[in-house]
């Protein structure tokens, strides 16, 4: 699968950037009508069953407002730290904002990058977790980066929306495309529109990500279909994984 071309990433940039100072009530009620999640519980949810053991190093990837980073911190475990690494920058600069107002601030640092092009060290973090970002990505790239950067034994942990074996099939596949762009053209604006129909391509059925997964040298990996209001809409995923 060819990697997102440079037109595609400054498009995903740009939706980013028009939403950046209204994403998480954004988020919020649109986690609410599709799948009946507030975006809170949601993010908790990957938090609450993701394995976090005292001083370990943490990077979110597409960490957006840092809100991951921010549940993290509220989880009390002592010396963690976080890195919170997102390509819009203006998402981070929303979340630098609410970091500052936090206690313990210098456990979060934030970085702005490419997922699928890590400016990180190999070898250097104990958990990779990521939230509602993944099908933004080449998913073969962002797997083998998240490798390359994760200490042998470490923990990955995402949560986004998949798909189901019909959708993959090229007429529903367009079909959704075609509905994912009117829905973000009626609701946000033409470049949130056409992001989110071109990320369409990169849903995964839990198979799928299994997979990929261990294509990428993963292993114990587990992905659980997560609950969801409607039957017809793509569920949320948790996939987790050791290396
Ligand atoms: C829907 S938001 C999710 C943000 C955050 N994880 C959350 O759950 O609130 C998707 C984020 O992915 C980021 N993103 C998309 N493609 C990326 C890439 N190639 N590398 C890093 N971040 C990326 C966007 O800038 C955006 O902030």
């Amino acid at each position: 699968m060819p990697q997102p071309s440079m037109k595609e990433k400054q498009a995903i940039q740009d939706a980013f950037k028009e939403m950046s100072s209204h994403y998480e009530e954004v988020v919020d009620g649109e986690l609410r009508l599709f799948w009946g999640w507030s975006y809170r519980s949601f993010l908790q949810e990957l938090v609450r069953h993701t394995r976090i053991q005292p001083d370990q190093k943490i990077l979110d990837i597409a960490t957006g407002t840092s809100v991951i980073p921010r549940e993290l911190l509220e989880q009390n475990i002592p010396g963690i730290q976080i890195t919170g690494l997102d390509i819009t920058e203006s998402m981070l600069r929303h979340g630098q904002h609410k970091i500052r107002a936090l206690d313990k601030q210098n456990a979060i640092r934030l970085v702005c990058g490419d997922a699928m092009v890590l400016p990180l060290a190999g070898n250097s973090f104990d958990v990779v977790v990521s939230g509602l970002a993944s099908h933004h990505m080449n998913i073969p790239l962002m797997l083998s980066e998240m490798k390359r950067v994760l200490k042998p034994g470490g923990l990955l942990s995402i949560i986004d929306v998949g798909t189901s074996p019909i959708w993959e099939t090229r007429i529903f596949q367009g079909l959704a495309r075609v509905i994912a762009f009117g829905y973000f053209l009626i609701k946000e604006n033409p470049t949130r529109a056409w992001a989110e129909a071109a990320a369409v391509r990169n849903l995964r059925t839990p198979l799928g990500w299994k997979n990929d997964l261990a294509q990428a040298g993963f292993n114990q990996i587990s992905v659980k279909k997560l609950k969801s209001k409607y039957t017809w809409v793509p569920e949320p995923l948790h996939i987790q994984s050791s290396y």
